[in-house]
This record gives C-alpha cells, sequence and structure tokens, in this order.
C-alpha cells in the first residue's frame, strides 16, 4: 500500500522507484492512446484565458518552485508566452503588478503552502485567472482556484520532494505542448513528437533505476565531501537546482546550484581537487557550451560527476564520474537527468547516516510562513 515502504529501506526511495508509475498516472487519461493529442479537462474553462494570455505566472516554494523554472522554459520555447516564475513568498509581499490579462499558476505538492495559498488569494483579489497544479485532492490551493490539474503522484511521505517533481514537470510539460500547439505556436507535428517522448519517460526512467548500484559507488566516494556545486544550463540549470537541494536536505551537504555560464563570476573561486562539481550535460542545443564550463572546472582540478546521455564518449573522457540516461527530445530531459540526482543525494545521505525521510529542521508541508 501507499502508506507502507513495501520492502524498501526509506520512503524516499521507494518514491523515487515509483516514478516510471507516477508519470504514468499524471499523464493517463490525458494523452490520447495513439498519441495525438492532450487532454486536460481541468484547463477546460479556463481555456479562453490561457488562447488570451499576455503573461503566466508561475509561484512555488522549494521543488515546487524548482518545476516552475522548468515550466518557464517549456512555456517560452513552445508557447512564446513571456513567463516569471516567484517564491511565493516573495511575489505575495511586494504588491505584485498583475491584472486581468495575466495567468498564475500555482504549483504546490500539499496544496496547503501558507505562502502559496497567500499568493494564490492575492492573485485572485487582483482578478488574475489562478491555476493549480497540486497533488493532494481537495487541498486548500485546488479549492482557491479557478481551475488546473491533479497531478496524481500518489501520497508522498518522503519529506524531500521526489516523485511529486517529475509529475509536476509532467503536467507543465502537457500543459505547454498543448497551448502552444493551441496558439500556434508549435507545429501539430511538434505536438506530437513531445507526446511520443513523454509516453516513452517511464520506460527510460526503468532503465536509469537499474544504475542504482553504481550511483551507490558513486556516493560513496564523494560522501565526505564538504561542499558540492551542481551546474546546468537551459531547462537543466533548475535541474541543477533541485539536485543540490536534495542533496542539502537529506545529505546536511552543502550544495550549491548554479547556472553553468555564471560559475565564472562566483563559484569557480570554490573548485579545487576537493570539491564535486555535478553537471547536468544531456545532449541538446546547450551542450557544447556546457562541455567548455566542464574543461573550465577541469583546468581547475574539481572532480566532475556529469549525467550525459546514453553513448556520449566527449564527456566519459573528460569526467571523473558519468550516470548515463538514455537519449530523448529535449522536451523531457529535465525528467530523466534528475534521477540520477535524487538517487546520489539518497546514497550520499545514507552513507553519512542522515535520517533520509524525516531530515531534521525540515517539514513536508509549512503552512505556517
Ligand atoms: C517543504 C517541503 C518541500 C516542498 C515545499 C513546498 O519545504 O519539504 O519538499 O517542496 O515545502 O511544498 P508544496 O507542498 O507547496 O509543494
Amino acid at each position: 500500500g501507499e502508506l507502507q515502504k513495501n520492502g524498501y529501506d526509506h520512503f524516499m526511495l521507494k518514491e523515487i522507484f515509483e516514478q516510471p508509475n507516477t508519470i504514468e498516472q499524471s499523464f493517463k487519461g490525458r494523452i490520447k492512446t495513439d498519441n495525438s493529442d492532450i487532454v486536460l479537462g481541468g484547463l477546460h474553462n479556463v481555456m479562453p484565458k490561457l488562447m488570451d494570455a499576455r503573461r503566466l505566472i508561475i509561484i512555488g516554494c522549494g521543488t515546487s518552485w524548482h518545476a516552475g523554472l522548468v515550466g518557464e522554459y517549456l512555456f517560452e520555447e513552445y508557447c512564446r508566452i513571456p513567463v516569471e516564475v516567484e517564491y511565493a513568498s516573495e511575489f505575495r509581499y511586494r504588491n505584485p503588478i498583475i491584472d486581468e490579462d495575466d495567468v498564475v499558476i500555482a504549483i504546490s505538492q500539499s496544496g496547503e503552502t501558507a505562502d502559496t495559498l497567500a499568493a494564490v488569494k492575492l492573485a485572485k483579489e487582483r482578478g488574475a485567472t489562478v491555476l493549480g497544479i497540486c497533488n493532494v485532492v481537495g487541498s486548500s490551493i485546488p479549492r482557491e482556484t479557478d481551475g488546473g490539474v491533479y497531478i496524481h503522484a500518489g501520497v508522498e511521505i518522503g519529506v524531500a520532494s521526489t516523485k511529486a517533481f517529475t509529475a509536476q514537470v509532467t503536467i507543465l510539460t502537457m500543459m505547454a505542448a498543448l497551448l502552444g500547439k493551441e496558439r500556434g505556436k508549435l507545429s501539430l507535428e511538434d505536438y506530437r513528437v513531445i507526446i511520443q517522448e513523454l509516453s516513452e519517460v517511464p520506460e527510460k526512467i526503468k532503465t536509469i533505476l537499474k544504475t542504482t548500484d553504481h550511483i551507490r559507488k558513486v556516493a560513496d566516494k564523494y560522501k565526505d565531501a564538504v561542499n558540492a556545486l551542481y551546474l546546468g544550463r537551459g531547462a537543466l540549470f533548475p535541474v541543477a537546482l533541485e539536485g543540490a537541494l536534495k542533496l542539502k536536505e537529506v545529505s546536511y551537504l552543502h550544495a550549491e546550484g548554479y547556472a553553468a555560464a555564471e560559475m565564472k563570476h562566483g563559484p569557480i573561486a570554490l573548485v579545487d581537487d576537493n570539491l564535486p562539481v555535478v553537471v547536468v550535460a544531456a545532449k541538446d542545443r546547450y551542450y557544447e557550451k556546457v562541455v567548455s564550463n566542464i574543461q573550465e572546472v577541469k583546468a581547475r582540478k574539481g572532480n566532475i560527476i556529469a549525467v550525459v546521455s546514453e553513448g556520449d564518449t566527449q564527456l566519459d573522457k573528460m569526467c571523473d564520474d558519468i550516470f548515463e540516461i538514455p537519449r530523448s527530445h529535449p522536451a523531457v530531459a529535465p525528467l530523466l537527468t534528475i534521477i540520477p540526482l535524487q538517487l546520489f543525494a539518497y546514497y550520499v545521505a545514507i552513507l553519512r547516516g542522515t535520517d533520509v525521510d524525516q531530515p531534521r529542521n525540515l517539514a513536508k508541508s509549512v503552512t505556517v510562513e
């Protein structure tokens, strides 16, 4: 059952392993079986607003905010709509400029985060259309919103969010593809390619989940580090942020996520032969740029752990350790690249002996501000 560990040592590991299934639950019944179309019933009433929206504002906290950042790249790329992503806590207190042409999307696993709920209420008061991307059915945020999509990830117990993140990103990918097609910015052909790619994600994640022994070995090598740096570009920059957050939350190692090119403006000062640098380097249009960033770290003797596309021999030679993911379309790369990073954080944590399901000082749901 959902509330048991079902043979796994921790809920976090169980939830990481559930992802092929939970992602499928997120798109099941919403992607036509012949992969020709996406149907999101919870957006039906707000579709006219989405068609005319001049701007999307995505709000959330923690991991949900990271999912929102992935969403920013997807909506801008496929719908050509300007997107802003904000921490709910900042949005609500800075007298935000919003009007009736804005659609606000609140992302929250629990649907109860105090800051996100307050931000939703504020956006509504100011006349925006507000949508929710939530997990807990009937929770406070979905009750306040004009529409939205449940992620259907099932109960998440591990305090560090894993399966909710990939389900949120799955929904955002579907929303961006659907809206891009409806607004005439995404060709029918490309739309169908994205749907097809999404439908293949569960199987590809199963392949990654077979590499846990290797990920555990790499975790063992770096478990005594003091700091770690995570780098990525494009939609994989938020994946780097989320990977760093996972490590921080469960292992108590200090980790920082950075946009790879921005490293030169600060974090590069930290690079020495004691610093693990995790680089998210799937094959996409940023790939060559990421390779140069890796060279910059290498020249300063940093230890590189790279998440790469299968068969990437170039980085194989250049990096200390490699986590391979199956080849995919860039639209679904965030869903695949985060998996080894979740596992890496998990193994570093258990090797350090922390309580991964109940990390100190953290709460599953932050219902006070
Ligand atoms: C807490 C949890 C995180 C979560 C964040 C936002 O900090 O520990 O895992 O990402 O709240 O929660 P929400 O339920 O709004 O997604």
